[in-house]
């Protein structure tokens, strides 16, 4: 599951430019599931108004004007205590000054020495303020303690001149707050390896063998392993998508470098998920040099390429490594007696079965209808979903597998 679902952010806001970029954040956030409490500083409110954060948590938005009020002498206790996080964004170099040093001026500031929760700050400022030996020993200071820097990033800034100093994007911190809030989940300590995509076998310089997988399953299964907490090294043919934030991606082109991947990641890993369509064949003379259409070969001499499943079963007979395999079958016709035949043949705990070629399942597609097969000899049938609940379907057989490893 989403970990930002159900959490309680503090999302303190200060003042730059970038401030009207919050509301985005907080609205991101909100979108999320999390329950979203606004700190705005004196500054802030000139750029952005609290109503806008309001209008986007459902929820008031605090300023200092409360300091004085009723509630004074416990709100910043009130507001830092239930937190899961107290994330600044954007952050000034004079709010990162005040945290470095303790100082406590402000309700935000106030909030940040009491709140026990992780703190997360995304910087936003000019590039010279950014670059500043005082700023940067602050930085230093914070990190030392633990709290998480985003950014910031290189680009235009307000001053108009292009350096360090643009606040992360509200999607990007979005990511590093889901990878922050996993902290803790079910897979926390384990190690996962995911493969996705299709590989790419050549034929000369410029032409290749290939497949129709879009990588999406594969990647959908990364950022549920990430979602419960997983280290995940996530092994990836030339697909067109962007990193589940947190992963460790290792890019690979033909069958031959995915295999050597795989093995050296999996002699070190607690599960391995194959949901790569790798090449079962590649091109047995590959041209150095671009064939010419006057030269065009009648046929082309194909050869087998390994099986990579087989060989980590074969590894993992010695090593006890992966604990967990989990292969996956994509089939036209006969899905059971298939996907049983290579769920016992590469030695796997699990395989997810799937008829490709329809237009809502398989390759290039949103949706997935899959069959669970397990060595045990126990069959599941999910019904038509995204392939990101697939996914979290799959990783739930995973953390099953290793709390019944656990039990014994
Ligand atoms: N696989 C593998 N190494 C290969 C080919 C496939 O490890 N060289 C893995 C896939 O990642 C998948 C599983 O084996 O998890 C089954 O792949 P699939 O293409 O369905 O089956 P194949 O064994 O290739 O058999 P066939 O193509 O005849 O169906």
């Amino acid at each position: 599951m989403n970990p930002i679902q159900g959490k309680h952010i503090l999302l303190g806001v200060t003042g730059s430019i970038a401030a009207y970029k919050a509301v985005d954040l907080a609205s991101k956030l909100a979108q999320a599931g999390a329950e979203v409490d606004v700190l705005l500083t004196e500054a802030a409110t000139r750029f952005v108004s609290p109503l806008s954060f309001q209008s986007v948590t459902g929820r008031s938005a605090h300023t200092d004007a409360e300091l004085w009020g009723a509630e004074a002498h416990v709100l910043h206790v009130n507001l830092g205590r239930p937190a899961d996080l107290l994330l600044v964004a954007p952050v000034t170099a004079n709010t990162i000054a005040k945290f470095a040093h303790g100082l406590a001026d402000n309700l935000l500031s106030l909030t940040a020495l009491s709140a026990r929760c992780p703190l997360m700050i995304a910087p936003a400022m000019d590039g010279g303020m950014f670059s500043s030996i005082p700023n940067q020993e602050n930085l230093h200071k914070l990190i030392s303690r633990g709290v998480i820097v985003v950014g910031p990033e290189e680009g235009h800034l307000a001053s108009g001149l292009s350096a360090r100093g643009r606040m992360t994007e509200p999607g990007e911190i979005l990511n590093r707050v889901r990878h922050l809030l996993a902290r803790g989940g079910r897979l926390c300590g384990r190690k996962v390896i995911v493969t996705a995509g299709g590989t790419q076998e050549p034929l000369d310089p410029v032409r290749m063998l290939t497949n129709r997988s879009s990588g999406k399953q594969g990647f959908a299964i990364t950022q549920a392993a990430l979602d419960e907490g997983a280290e995940v090294t996530l092994i990836a043919g030339p697909v067109a998508l962007e990193s589940p934030c947190g992963a460790k991606r290792v890019d690979v082109k033909t069958a031959e470098e995915m295999r050597a991947a795989v093995l050296t990641e999996a002699a070190v890993s607690d599960a391995l998920i194959m949901a790569a369509a790798v090449a079962d064949f590649r091109p047995g003379d590959p041209a150095p040099r671009k064939l010419k259409k006057s030269a065009a070969p009648n046929s082309i001499r194909l050869e087998r390429t390994q099986d990579i499943l087989t060989a980590v079963s074969e590894a993992r007979e010695k090593s006890g490594r992966p604990l967990m395999t989990i292969g996956f079958s994509a089939e036209t016709e006969d899905l059971e007696t298939n996907a049983r035949k290579k769920l016992k043949a590469k030695g796997l705990d699990l395989i997810v079965a799937n008829v490709v070629g329809r237009a809502d399942s398989g390759f290039e597609t949103e949706t997935n209808r899959v069959t669970l097969f397990s060595a045990d000899g126990s069959a599941e049938a999910l019904p038509l979903m995204e392939k990101s609940q697939v996914a979290e379907a799959i990783i739930e057989r995973v953390i099953v597998q290793f709390t019944k490893e656990l039990g014994k």
